[in-house]
């Protein structure tokens, strides 16, 4: 089954005047290992060319559910939608025609440490398209410009910073020009300003090349300066969900326990 046209309707709308509606939806999402029930019964419609910000406590799912959305585990129940069409039960060989179209950023990046810059950032044009070795590393090149590492093609990972690795984490993300980026923790190790860097990173994705961001943390600072909407997962569902200041205002003691960041020993039971 083809999921959706391989173009990128997104790059074609520069300053992200993209249409209302959801480019991805989750419906009912289950998810349980064993006797531990993780996503019990997520509804979340991710809304075309804006930044939803998932927040959570760690171990709350976030990351369950994004490998979810490309198709790295299977639902236990409930559906998921990309642009109109049901992915959920996709064969793995008609997966990747949807991968093509959702980058992620990996929680802690996974960069390959024996290869170089150039050749991670290649890595997914090597495995998904037939483009010439000049095409690909024309694709790097701009990948690099994206993420404001110019010509940085030879260093490998060891010899990068924490910042610049999460930017080349990013580059390699972007690099096949999804209509979806999903970040896993995308400022989590980095200093203030290396974290605003990468804010500055996602805003811009948005606006200059319309993405969809997904963006899963628990930077709080971060979720404020990028997200036209925040939602909470707590307990398998999304406890709240609106703009930053509707979390932060937010009546359920959970929720605002969440905000205000405070230790509980309850917070250690499982
Ligand atoms: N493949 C797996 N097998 C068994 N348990 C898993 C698996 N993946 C995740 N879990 C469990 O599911 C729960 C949610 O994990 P997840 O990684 O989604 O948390 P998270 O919200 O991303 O946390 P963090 O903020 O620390 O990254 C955890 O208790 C984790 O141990
Ligand atoms: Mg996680």
């Amino acid at each position: 089954m083809t999921v959706s046209s391989r173009t990128n309707p997104a790059a074609d709308r520069p300053g992200g005047s993209a249409p209302a509606g959801p480019l991805l939806e989750l419906r009912g999402l289950r998810k349980s290992f064993g006797s531990l029930h993780v996503l019990a019964g997520v509804d979340l419609a991710f809304e075309t060319g804006k930044t939803t910000v998932v927040l959570g406590p760690s171990g709350s799912g976030k990351s369950v559910m994004l490998k979810h959305i490309v198709g790295l585990l299977r639902p236990d129940g409930g559906e998921i939608y990309f642009d109109g069409a049901r992915i959920d039960c996709l064969k793995e060989t008609d997966w990747t025609d949807v991968r093509l179209q959702i980058g992620l950023l990996f929680q802690g990046g996974a960069l390959f440490d024996s290869l170089t810059v150039e050749e991670n950032i290649e890595f997914p044009l090597r495995e998904h398209t037939r483009l010439s070795r000049e095409e690909r590393h024309e694709r790097v090149a701009r990948a690099l410009e994206v993420v404001d590492l110019k010509g940085m093609f030879r260093k490998l990972p060891a010899q990068l910073s924490g910042g610049q690795r999460k930017r080349v984490a990013l580059a390699r993300a972007i690099v096949l020009e999804p209509r979806v980026v999903l970040y896993d923790e995308p400022t989590t190790g980095l200093d203030p300003i290396r974290s605003d860097g990468i804010n500055e990173l996602i805003i811009k994705l948005k606006k200059s090349l319309g993405v969809t961001n997904i963006v899963v943390t628990h930077d709080l600072v971060s979720a404020r300066k990028v997200a036209d909407r925040c939602v909470l997962l707590l307990n398998g569902k999304i406890a709240a969900d609106g703009t930053y200041d509707d979390l932060a205002r937010h009546p359920d003691p959970q929720v605002s326990h969440f905000f205000m960041g405070q230790y509980d020993h309850e917070d250690e039971k499982d």
